[in-house]
């Protein structure tokens, strides 16, 4: 929200706002009618090897599960349209996936849902701040996959509808926190920075808790040292944090500057890149 914005956070109007714009940016599209690509053998080959669609395919169930659940939920009418619709969209999402790995005979398959919590608000707040998280870190990766050509384009183009959906659920859902937490009297802005800080370490311990349970899942698996090496030639950890925060900052360039945007951590990001700028500055005029 810009500062000349008449618009208070935690006002009728900035419900209205975030509520109908996510409402009115709906799309309607069916993911088994998407022009899907004829693919050859080696892409064919590089796409079942990716190893994260079983997760990638369980969290998108899940996601629908939790807004689902959340949904009736919701006390505000306006507040809870918008909440269903996002549910639709992760059931939608995690139909496209459904479609892809049938068409591609990817080796994936439907695993029972885990029970969920008893308190659903507190899952859908959870999950909201874990989008925020895997979506900016999306963001960076989906761009070096692109440039890579590791899959032909018109499979990003299907996948780009993907992220815009994800990039309109973290807006919306960052608006509604911070709706919320004014409507709960927790307003003050640094309040609301401490409260998504702790919300965000919670969605990190949960990623490196993934990413350690999707290594020992792969172990024996070549992923890393066959198709990974497109991805890996010449990555550069400052490169990917520096297209993280440029990615963020182009796919949010197209929302309403009087939403409020995703915050934290762009600023880690922009913090990071400097730190590591000057540490490959140094290193280069240390003499060997
Ligand atoms: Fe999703
Ligand atoms: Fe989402």
């Amino acid at each position: 929200m810009n500062a000349k914005s008449p618009i208070r956070v935690g006002s009728e109007a900035h419900k209205t706002l975030f509520c109908q714009q996510f409402i009115d940016t709906h799309e309607l599209y069916d993911p088994a009618t998407l022009p899907w690509p004829q693919l050859d053998k080696a892409q064919l080959d590089r796409l079942r090897a990716v190893p994260f669609w079983q997760e990638v395919y369980h969290t998108e169930r899940r996601a629908g599960a939790i807004v689902a659940a959340f949904t009736p939920t919701v006390e505000d009418p306006l507040v809870r349209e918008a909440v269903a619709l996002q549910g639709q969209e992760e059931a939608r999402h995690a139909r496209l996936l459904s479609v892809m790995i049938d068409r591609y005979g990817i080796d994936a398959t439907e695993q029972p849902l885990e029970k969920l919590p008893a308190n659903i608000e507190t899952a859908f707040i959870d999950f909201g701040f874990g989008e925020c998280m895997d979506s900016f870190l999306g963001f960076g990766a989906f761009k070096t996959a692109r440039q890579s050509e590791f899959l032909p384009e018109p499979m990003f183009e299907i996948f780009e509808v993907l992220m815009h959906e994800e990039t309109r659920h973290i807006v919306f859902f960052i608006n509604y926190m911070a709706w919320r937490e004014v409507q709960r009297g927790r307003g003050a802005a640094p309040l609301r920075a401490l409260t998504s800080a702790w919300y965000y370490a919670r969605a990190l311990r949960r990623l490196l808790g993934m990413v350690r349970r999707g290594q020992d899942t792969n172990d024996g698996r070549d992923f890393a040292i066959t198709e990974a090496s497109m991805f890996l030639e010449g990555f550069s950890f400052r490169q990917f944090v520096e297209d993280c925060y440029r990615e963020n900052a182009r796919r949010m360039s197209v929302f309403d500057p009087d939403l409020l945007q995703p915050r934290l951590l762009p600023a880690i990001a922009d913090k990071a890149v400097a730190g590591l700028r000057l540490w490959e500055r140094r290193r280069k005029l240390k003499p060997a």
